[in-house]
């Protein structure tokens, strides 16, 4: 795969206005030096969300989202990085380079795959048009004119090679249409004489599955009337990973501008007929269950959803294998709740049943997670018991586990304590008891989650890494001793600082924003994002520039200073090589030097 480089990445950061770009998307109000705005990734009523053009940097004080522009389309549009250079690239009219070859590179591949999807899937739509067959049934399914052209539904000729005789016109167009999922390679054998492909999708009706843009990425087909497959989905694609997306999510965000909640069913028919019904905030996960990832962008898009499950055995299955993803995801802010629907319904034919407002009022009776949670539980325990009681605990424990830290946790706990029959702080205890038998060593502490750097506000690795990032071009001005005296230094973050003044000395960077997309990806980075948010008082770039070699300077002197403590207890006991015997003099001469001129 063809890597976007550094340089052009740079120069996206440096020309693009991020509040040009954010400003199409939120409104903006300018206030002093920067704009405000309220959040889009949370929902609030007085603005907590700023825009910087000279850090050309977001910060949400709200929610604590931040980033470059980069950043805010991946994070607000749903674009994987390629995607959001792209886009910048579009904007600004340039042409994305790619290293490693003309068309190595993903995006490059990927963009005549789009142009193809979209050709098939208006081929489709006509063809919807053109067989009675079809529209009659999408007509008996109670489509209406509306819907098949808002949802862009369409129709796959019954035949073998329609799709390949059209959109195959040569080997490299029939490869491409086998990369798109549209068309199937046959197995060596069976070759002889015939065609080597035929289409994936015959005499079925296509829905078209979109991204956050709108371009279709994949299709479902469900079958006219009765067969099998009931519904036939594009295969994984380059463009298509179906744990990601939603389908009709880009059909709500379009239809709505005030997003609040979602509601998260099944299948395509639900999806398309809620919205028909004015419900037109529903989305359908694909044939697949509820994925982390799927509530990952959910939640950046709104705080609330209802989960709509069948109310048949394999519905209530799929809640809880729900309710497993879900918990990771709870959190204070956030609602999730879940509505069961009656025996023989799915949300399809029960909105067409009792119409909107029936079902809107059954999604505002939705269940909270917390108390189907404990529903759930109760149903395979017998409360009335001591040792139902406990079976709960016992069973409630692995879930509670998933839910991170916070209020949202001890609310559930208080609730879970409550239906055991003890206090909060007692059953936490007898979870911990089990966690760690009394022979056995304690479990060892989880990682930390973040790269930590320094040890408290004022370190001196905490304060070089600031400097550069908000003066990135003061690297330069770092001379090679004074990088070389970092080398012997141990202080947290310093394997960090030493990268970025490497990096920043190789590849040299103007503004903030270039140095947080090139750690884009890596845990650090958010670190970085903190530490540039961070409203620290540094007057101009000559002042960064003093600070930050005199930090530079101190971290050398530190680490001379242990490794001269270290010589010192050799020394005492007499075993001093000759070589750090040299290494000691040095050191002292250092230091001493130090001391008598900086004080
Ligand atoms: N599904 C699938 N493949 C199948 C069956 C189902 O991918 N063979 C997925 C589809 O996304 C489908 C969803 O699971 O929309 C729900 O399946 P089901 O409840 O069986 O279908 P409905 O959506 O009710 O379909 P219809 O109303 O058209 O019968
Ligand atoms: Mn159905």
């Amino acid at each position: 795969m063809g890597r976007i480089p550094q340089h052009f990445i740079d120069e996206l950061i440096a020309r693009a206005d991020i509040v040009e770009v954010i400003g199409a998307r939120v409104q903006l109000k300018k206030s002093g030096r920067e704009f405000k705005a309220c959040c889009p990734f949370h929902n609030e009523k007085t603005p907590s969300f700023w825009v910087s053009p000279d850090k050309q940097f977001y910060h949400c004080f709200g929610c604590g989202k931040h980033g470059t522009v980069l950043g805010f389309l991946m994070d607000h549009d749903h674009m994987a990085f390629p995607e959001a250079v792209e886009e910048l690239a579009t904007r600004l009219g340039l042409e994305v380079p790619h290293e490693g070859g003309a068309d190595a590179g993903p995006r490059r591949a990927d963009e005549p795959l789009y142009e193809l999807m979209a050709r098939v899937a208006k081929f489709y739509a006509e063809a919807l048009a053109r067989e009675p067959r079809a529209r009659d049934y999408a007509a008996r399914r109670g489509l209406t004119a509306a819907t098949v052209e808002r949802f862009g539904i369409g129709y796959a000729p019954n035949s073998w090679n329609e799709v390949l005789k059209r959109f195959g016109g040569g080997e490299a167009e029939r490869k491409r249409l086998a990369e798109a999922g549209l068309v199937i390679e046959r197995e060596r054998g069976q070759v002889s004489g015939g065609e080597r492909y035929y289409d994936r999708f015959r005499d079925r009706l296509m829905f078209p599955i979109r991204d956050a843009r709108g371009r279709v990425i994949a299709f479902g087909g469900r079958v006219i009337d009765a067969g099998e497959p009931k519904y036939l989905n594009s295969p994984e694609t380059v463009l298509f990973h179906k744990g990601r997306e939603l389908y009709a999510l880009y059909e709500t965000r379009r239809a709505r501008t005030n997003l609040t909640r979602l509601v998260i069913v099944e299948g395509y028919m639900d999806a398309v007929r809620l919205h028909q019904s004015g419900i037109d905030y529903a989305v359908a996960t694909l044939g697949t269950a509820t994925t982390a990832e799927h509530l990952r962008r959910i939640f950046r898009v709104v705080p609330a959803v209802v989960f709509a499950f069948d109310g048949d055995r394999a519905g209530r299955a799929a809640a809880w294998r729900a309710l497993q993803q879900a918990l990771p995801e709870a959190r204070e802010g956030r609602e999730l709740r879940f509505l069961f629907l009656p025996q023989g319904h799915d949300p399809d034919t029960l909105v067409a049943e009792e119409g909107r407002e029936a079902f809107e009022a059954r999604l505002a009776d939705a269940v909270p997670l917390s108390e189907y949670l404990v529903s759930e539980l109760s149903e395979q325990s017998e409360l009335k018991s001591a040792d139902g009681r406990a079976r709960f605990a016992e069973n409630a424990r692995p879930l509670f586990t998933k839910v991170p830290a916070g209020v949202y946790r001890e609310l559930l706990l208080e609730r879970l304590a409550e239906v055991v029959g003890l206090p909060p702080a007692r059953l936490e205890e007898l979870w911990h008891g089990r966690a760690a038998p009394a022979a056995g060593p304690a479990p060892a502490p989880p990682p930390p989650a973040r790269v930590a750097i320094g040890a408290g506000r004022g370190s001196l690795v905490r304060q070089a890494i600031v400097r550069l990032l908000h003066y990135p071009a003061i690297a330069a001005e770092v001379s090679p001793a004074e990088r070389a005296g970092l080398d012997a230094s141990e202080e947290p973050g310093v394997a960090l600082l030493r990268e970025l003044l490497d990096n920043l000395k190789a590849t040299p960077a103007q503004i903030p924003a270039q140095v947080i997309v090139r750690w884009e990806g890596r845990e650090e980075v958010e670190s970085l994002k903190k530490l540039l948010d961070r409203e620290e008082v540094i007057s101009d770039a000559p002042a960064a520039a003093g600070e930050l070699r005199a930090a530079l300077v101190r971290l050398a002197d530190q680490a001379a200073r242990r490794r001269l403590e270290a010589l010192e207890a050799k020394e005492r006991a007499g075993d001093l090589s000759s070589s750090e015997r040299e290494e000691f003099q040095r050191l002292i001469s250092r230091l001493s030097r130090r001391e008598a001129g900086g004080g």
